[in-house]
């Protein structure tokens, strides 16, 4: 059994993708907060909903999904019922020092999943203690890959991991939404432009990801001597593209 505390955007989204990718949702109990988003979920997907947290009491993975200001009342109920269990936290700022202090010296993990796990193809960089065996890892990462790829890295890397894969999905809506607007200027209709610039991100994220070469040699591959696509590489180099991504992954890290 799989219990979740918090089922709002990150939470939900887990959820989602693991009940859409085929995780029986009877196997997970919800306890969700004080508006109706939990029970509007449970409607849609069947998992059970319960009250109180040591109602998780017979679950052996927890998925901590609350945001930053009701972590620490969360893990003090928690203690009651954590010993034997795999605790997960998505929580930003739940460093694994922070968990062990309220939780003691149980088995503890920070992931960080992206949104696109609703779908799953999400991408979840986690950080487990020292205590967690490689049959525990391979336990969360069985449950989390219902809704992706799950990569483990150590601690000090999934901030930049989590705002490398996490913050970014907004980052391509809006290249999405901009090169339909291109699409738009220059005469396409908005679905068509949407539909194109959608279905271009999809099938190039697939070819970067599939082929043998790397996505600078893939560049180099559709770009004729001369040709349209290196004038708007040209231009986009010209624009800054490259320096304002890195920008903007400056600015997620600096609060
Ligand atoms: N959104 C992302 O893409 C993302 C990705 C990775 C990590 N995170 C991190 O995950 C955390 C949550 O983010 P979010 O975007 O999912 O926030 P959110 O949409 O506000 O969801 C938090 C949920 O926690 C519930 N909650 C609050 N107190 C609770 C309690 N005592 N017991 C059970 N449920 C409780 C809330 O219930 P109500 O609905 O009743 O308020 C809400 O549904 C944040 O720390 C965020 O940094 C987010």
């Amino acid at each position: 059994m799989i219990g979740f505390i918090g089922a709002g955007s990150i939470g939900g989204a887990v959820i989602t993708g693991m009940v859409k990718n085929g995780y029986d949702a009877k196997n997970i109990i919800v306890k969700g907060g004080h508006s109706n988003r939990t029970k509007l979920l449970c409607d849609q997907l069947g998992f059970q909903m319960v009250k109180k947290v040591k109602q998780l009491e017979e679950t052996d993975v927890i998925f901590i999904a609350v945001g930053a200001n009701a972590l620490d009342s969360v893990l003090k109920e928690l203690k009651e019922i954590a010993a034997d269990k795999l605790i997960v936290a998505f929580t930003g700022g739940a460093s694994i020092t922070h968990l062990k202090q309220f939780l003691g010296d149980v088995k503890v993990a920070h992931a960080i999943p992206n949104t696109p796990v609703k779908v799953g193809a999400g991408f979840t960089g986690i950080a487990y203690s020292n205590n967690f065996t490689d049959e525990d890892k391979k336990k969360i990462e069985s449950v989390l890959g219902y809704t992706g790829q799950v990569v483990e890295v150590p601690e000090n890397q999934l901030g930049i991991l989590g705002t490398v894969a996490g913050c970014s999905p907004a980052f391509l809506d809006l290249f999405i939404e901009a090169l339909s607007d291109a699409g738009v200027k220059h005469g396409l209709n908005r679905k068509l432009a949407y539909d194109a610039a959608i279905g271009m991100a999809i099938g190039a994220s697939k070819l970067a990801k599939q082929s043998e070469m790397n996505v600078s040699a893939l560049k180099d591959e559709v770009t004729s001597p001369g040709g349209s696509t290196i004038r708007g590489v040209a231009a986009l180099e010209e624009y800054g593209f490259r320096n304002a991504v890195i920008k903007a992954v400056d600015a997620a890290e600096n609060k």
